[in-house]
């Protein structure tokens, strides 16, 4: 078993840590040879003991895994405001890694973010969200950590966070504030199936930790379907992980539950194709899910009401900017840059081509009020979609090194008000943060930050 994640890990190269390494890669081997490695693997696998399926579900392998190291070995690096954090070997190795954790052990780490030498740990590991998970679940995690993960000997690297920020201590006290142990409870009122999906989304799947804003210490300001912050949508290294409310424009309101699970399975619909951090989670989590467990998280996330734009009106389309293009009227500002850069695979009616390049018209992400994703995507390009081995033949190449600030800003304006699209205009000066802060040659992007 670990072999495999292993396998899956190394063909996914760009894609394995949190932002940082994705566009290290996209930037600088836009080929990205080490992608076509995963084809091979494509064959039918066995079913992933409960225990597998899990760790695919809770994606434990992708923080505590680095590029081209072995999967559950840790030491990835994580950027918080205060300094740097390392992930931390959690195969079986008694010595570096975790063999010498009883059960007990392992729940409290998971479960409480408590280690065994009885420090506390910062909530860049996401138990807030692994609370939720039933006692059976957490053995048969530790089932497979235990028997199916091969050890692997390698030393944890300490945190970079000078002395007098390391505030490890104050965890307690910010779990007292914060912190809900309480494992999943059935809503009442609520079926199975929703029930299913709730307890995928919030616990396992902790799909807020990037889909919900944080407060100032830190704390996802929501953690269940009751919270009218939970999965509004959120910045992140330089991404916007979107609203996954049922907002008009924004959110999913216009996309239907079979649209949801296709997203979840392959990354792609018929309204986009999975980037940025997100692809992440596809390769490595939800594209492993059963069609009954997909099935119950679209569910459960297409009931989430609106909380940002209530009464808004639709998006709608409108053949003015296809017919300005057409006529080689360039005069609205970014016109030109979109018909010699972009237009060739998005289209000029905004409608992109099939599932494999995708529609600029009505799409919820470029529709954001918050227009990072986009910026990000154009100077960065992103990390494929690999599903069953397969990376997507299509992806977004990077315009760092042709357009300017300007020119960026000037095409992200120009998509988001064409086609009927109504979204805020982007400044040069927004291009330039995001320039900054994803430069492949800066060694301390922020992974987590604060918000
Ligand atoms: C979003 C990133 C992320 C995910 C996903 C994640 N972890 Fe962690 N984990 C961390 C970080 C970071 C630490 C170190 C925290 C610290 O030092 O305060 C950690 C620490 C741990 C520890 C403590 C190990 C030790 O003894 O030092 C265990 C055990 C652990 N994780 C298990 C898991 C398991 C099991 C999963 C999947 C169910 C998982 N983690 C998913 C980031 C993550
Ligand atoms: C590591 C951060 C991260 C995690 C964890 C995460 N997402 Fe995302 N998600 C993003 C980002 C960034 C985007 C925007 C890029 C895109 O559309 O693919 C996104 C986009 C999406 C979209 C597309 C929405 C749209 O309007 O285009 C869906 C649906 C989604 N996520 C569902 C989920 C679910 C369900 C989970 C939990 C199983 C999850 N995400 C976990 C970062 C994350
Ligand atoms: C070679 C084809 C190609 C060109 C040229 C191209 N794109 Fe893309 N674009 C893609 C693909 C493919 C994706 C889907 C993400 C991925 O797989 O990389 C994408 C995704 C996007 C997205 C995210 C949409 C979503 O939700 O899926 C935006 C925004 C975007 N492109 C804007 C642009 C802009 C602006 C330009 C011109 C500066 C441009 N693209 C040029 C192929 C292209």
């Amino acid at each position: 078993m670990a072999i495999k994640f292993a396998h899956k890990l190394f063909g996914m190269a760009a894609t394995v840590a949190v932002a940082a390494i994705a566009l290290q890669v996209s930037a600088q081997d836009a080929a990205a040879p080490a992608m076509q490695a995963a084809a091979p693997e494509a064959a039918a696998a066995p079913m992933p003991s409960k225990g597998e399926y899990l760790a695919r579900a809770a994606n434990c392998v992708a923080c505590h895994s680095v590029d081209g190291g072995e999967a559950f070995s840790g030491g990835l690096k994580m950027m918080t405001p205060m300094g740097a954090l390392y992930a931390t070997n959690i195969t079986p190795d008694k010595e570096t890694g975790i063999g010498n954790y009883t059960l007990e052990d392992f729940d409290k780490a998971v479960r409480l973010g408590q280690v065994k030498d009885g420090h506390r740990m910062y909530p860049a590991m996401p138990y807030p969200s692994y609370a939720k998970l039933s006692a059976e679940d957490i053995s048969a995690l530790y089932d497979f950590f235990m028997k199916e993960v091969k050890p692997v000997k390698l030393a944890n690297k300490p945190a970079e966070i000078p002395s007098y920020l390391d505030v490890r201590w104050a965890m307690g006290i910010w779990n007292a504030i914060f912190f809900d142990d309480a494992r999943f409870k059935p809503v009442e009122g609520k079926d199975a199936v929703w029930n299913r999906g709730a307890y995928l989304v919030e616990g396992a799947g902790h799909c807020g930790v990037c889909h919900t804003p944080r407060g100032i210490a830190f704390q996802e300001k929501g953690m269940t379907y009751k919270d009218g912050n939970f999965l509004v949508g959120a910045p992140l290294d330089n991404w916007t992980a979107s609203n996954l409310t049922g907002d008009i424009n924004s959110g999913l309101g216009r996309w239907s539950k079979e649209d949801l699970a296709a997203f979840l399975k392959t990354g792609h619909n018929q309204h986009g194709i999975a980037f940025g951090t997100m692809v992440d989670v596809i390769n490595n989590s939800t594209s492993y899910f059963t069609d009954a467990d997909i099935d119950a998280m679209s569910t459960y996330l297409k009931s989430l009401p609106p909380q940002k734009e209530k009464g808004a009106t639709a998006w709608a389309y409108t053949a003015d900017t296809a017919t300005a293009l057409k006529a080689r009227d360039y005069s609205k500002t970014g016109a030109l840059v979109f018909a010699q850069q972009c237009a060739a695979c998005h289209v000029a009616d905004g409608k992109g081509r099939g599932d494999y390049q995708p529609p600029l018209a009505g799409n919820p992400t470029v529709l954001d009020p918050d227009a990072s994703s986009l910026i990000n995507m154009v100077l960065n390009g992103s990390a494929r979609v690999i599903v069953n081995g397969v990376p997507d033949s299509y992806r977004m190449p990077y315009y760092r090194v042709l357009l300017s600030d300007q020119q960026v800003a000037d095409v992200v304006t120009f998509i988001r008000g064409s086609w009927g699209n109504k979204a805020s205009a982007v400044t040069a000066k927004q291009v330039s943060d995001v320039r900054k802060e994803t430069d492949p040659l800066h060694n301390d992007i922020i992974v987590l930050r604060m918000k």
